[in-house]
């Protein structure tokens, strides 16, 4: 009976979900002027591994169409950075398939976020439905080849971690204003300057903790040696703000130290260097959409460094060598910049990180002869995961209650219900204010074995 109440009627849930859709362009054409049967296992190559990125990063497969296919993030399983993780695919989608097939073919992607209709779960899918998809169909049949428009509720909430072209406005049926998207143009590390929101403009509390992160930078830079300090506070705590604050400090020393960041991921394999990846994308200003071809030769002096962006090792290289190469190329690197002027390297979410980019970390601090602090944060599980991980800390605990007030008042005004001020009070010690799609980080989560979930208060 009970199963058969449930066939009649499937359970619906709206959930917060970011949808991506991606078709090829120029398939046809390409096959038409080549061997059939290599053209098919070359597509399914690029299907193959389109699939295995999507569900890498956690996200659905909901369908195949022809050419296109559909993905989901947040449904049925949430993440806090579900936006994200879907704009890192759609930028691996693009690049993958320059790999396989240079430019003679090219996919057009639409990313949306928004509330979805989720159907009830079939085999380990589920069926995601709603405007929030149809406008995610629409702004993938308006991209160029090879484009990948963004709606602006996934700009929102990924705001300041990736790069995006100026608003614009796609026709959709039933809109009579349109669509507002954006082109995606690149990941950013969070504490470069951004064109998008810039820094946030009140900062409250915290002056303690700001103090001694500058004096760790001003002996680091006294003594000429390295430092390493840990930034640890639950997630939402304000780690990222308070080096955010300290990132603009930094800025205006003079001389101006070099400031670099990378960002540890939450998911994926292979992804060991990544954060080192955005480092030397930064430093270097490669642009997402160059060809894996076109670096090899420009770091091909430096081999380590090609393997931290990704690249693979040639021939059949032993892994310890790779490790070697990788180890060698950061420690000749930073000692270089560091000869012309104090260098601070930021690695966000250490507590994601693979132990073997904790260990080069360590090796660069050993190694290194001259001003370089490299700077973490991370959430307390770090202790657990990370056992081995040393160096100084500073604890953030949640704002005192001047502080959140001071907080509330410079967002919501001093007129601010009573309610919400006594709520902060019953709340002690969860994070003030959460963005859009930070929302979802409350939700436990299931994906990963192993991981501390997260408390739901
Ligand atoms: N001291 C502060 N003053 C003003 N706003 C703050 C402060 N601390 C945190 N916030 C705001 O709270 C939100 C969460 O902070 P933040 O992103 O820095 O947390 P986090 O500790 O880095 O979390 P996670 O572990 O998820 O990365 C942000 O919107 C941030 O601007
Ligand atoms: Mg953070």
């Amino acid at each position: 009976m009970a199963a058969e109440r449930e066939l009649a009627m499937p359970a619906e849930e709206r959930k917060l979900a970011t949808v991506i859709f991606a078709d090829l362009v120029g398939s046809t054409e390409f096959a038409g002027d080549q061997d059939p049967e290599r053209v098919r296992a070359l597509l399914d190559r690029f299907y193959d591994s389109m699939v295995a990125e999507i569900e890498r990063a956690g996200g659905t497969v909901e369908k195949f169409a022809g050419d296109a296919v559909m993905a989901a993030f947040g449904a049925p399983a949430a993440h806090e950075d579900d936006a994200e993780r879907a704009l890192h695919v759609a930028l691996a989608m693009q690049r993958r398939l320059g790999e396989l097939f240079g430019d003679r073919l090219a996919l057009r992607i639409g990313v949306n976020t928004g509330d979805v209709v989720v159907g009830a779960p079939r085999e380990g899918s589920s069926f995601v439905t709603g405007d929030t998809v149809n406008v995610c169909a629409r702004l993938e049949q308006a991209a160029s080849p090879g484009e990948v428009l963004v709606g602006e509720r996934t700009v929102a909430a990924v705001r300041g971690a990736f790069e995006f072209g100026e608003p614009q406005t796609v026709e959709a049926k039933g809109k009579p204003g349109g669509v507002a998207c954006r082109t995606l143009v690149r990941a950013l590390s969070l504490m470069r300057p951004r064109g998008v929101g810039g820094l946030d403009p009140v900062f409250v509390g915290r002056e303690r903790e700001l103090e001694t992160l500058r004096a760790t930078f001003a002996r680091v830079v006294e003594d000429a040696r390295p430092g390493v300090t840990t930034v640890v506070g639950d997630a939402g705590v304000g780690k990222t703000r308070l080096l955010r604050e300290l990132w603009q400090w930094l800025s205006d020393r003079s001389p101006q130290p070099l400031l670099r960041t990378g960002r540890c991921l939450s998911y994926g394999e292979g992804i060991t260097y990544w954060p080192l990846g955005e480092v030397l994308r930064e430093h270097f200003r490669i642009l997402e959409s160059e060809a894996p071809a076109s670096l090899a030769a420009r770091f091909a002096d430096r081999e380590g460094l090609a393997f931290s962006l990704g690249l693979r090792p040639s021939g059949d290289m032993h892994p310890l060598i790779v490790r070697g190469r990788i180890h060698g190329a950061w420690v000749d690197l930073l000692q270089t910049l560091v000869r012309e002027r104090p260098a601070v390297l930021l690695i966000e979410d250490l507590h994601w990180a693979e132990p073997e980019l904790c260990s080069l970390l360590q090796v660069v601090v050993e190694r290194v002869d001259g001003p370089l602090l490299v700077l973490t944060t991370a959430r307390p599980e770090i202790g657990d995961r990370h056992p081995e991980w040393t160096g100084e800390v500073v604890r953030l605990e949640a704002l005192r209650p001047e502080s959140t007030d001071e907080l509330i008042t410079a967002h919501l005004g001093s007129d601010c219900p009573g309610a919400i001020r006594a709520d902060r009070g019953a709340r002690r010690g969860e994070p003030v204010l959460r963005r859009g799609a930070d929302r979802d980080a409350r939700r436990p989560r299931r994906d990963r074995p192993g991981e501390r979930q997260l408390e739901i208060r």
